[in-house]
């Protein structure tokens, strides 16, 4: 591994997977490396220096690595976003659009009170159909969203725009195109 000082020469670039086309960015080569994977929590961080957060909320499956060492980073606490049907106790629902067909996360609905500002994190941003979905238990809750921080932007895929439209800030360390 290149001892670098940019985040998304970490990042590996898996081609055809899960299927042919696709250009799959890794992440896990980023969170393997203890200079990498420090520097990609520290600058996901970077921007909200001295705003008040109460909460981080990690979108499964990769945002949770991302928010639990964020959380812990600012002394607060995490909530999972989960695929359906994972969460134990009384959830509240969205679903949202997948390539082929849709899918459901879930919050737990006591998981933020009213008023509590939120950072949401996951590890790529790509339609933003997951962060819109994110997005929206996290304000049914109450919660007041700081922002939407990503490690990577894929912006052929629309989603920055997207969640900006939503009236969100959203942060990304890298972006890749479709080469
Ligand atoms: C990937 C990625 C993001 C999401 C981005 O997760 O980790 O969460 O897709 O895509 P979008 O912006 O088009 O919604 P995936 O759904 O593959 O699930 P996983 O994180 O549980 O592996
Ligand atoms: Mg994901």
């Amino acid at each position: 591994m290149t001892r670098s000082n940019s985040v998304k020469d970490y990042i590996r670039t898996i081609v055809d997977f899960p299927h042919e086309g696709i250009m799959f960015r890794d992440v896990t080569t980023l969170f393997a490396d203890p200079r990498g994977f420090r520097m990609a929590i520290d600058q996901l961080l970077h921007p909200y220096a001295g705003l008040q957060i109460d909460k981080v909320v990690g979108l499964e499956a990769r945002g949770f690595i991302l928010g639990g060492a964020i959380a812990h980073q600012l002394t607060v606490g995490f909530v999972p976003v989960r695929k359906k049907g994972k969460l134990p106790g009384t959830t509240i629902s969205e679903e949202y659009q997948l390539e082929y067909g849709e899918a459901v996360v879930e919050i737990h609905d006591d998981a933020i009170q009213p008023g509590e500002r939120i950072l949401i994190v996951d590890d790529l941003l790509a339609t933003g159909g997951t962060a819109e979905a994110g997005i929206k238990l996290v304000e049914r809750l109450g919660g007041e969203i700081v922002g939407c921080a990503f490690v990577v932007d894929l912006p052929e895929l629309g989603g920055r725009k997207h969640i900006e439209a939503l009236g969100m800030d959203v942060h990304a360390l890298c972006a890749f195109d479709g080469t």
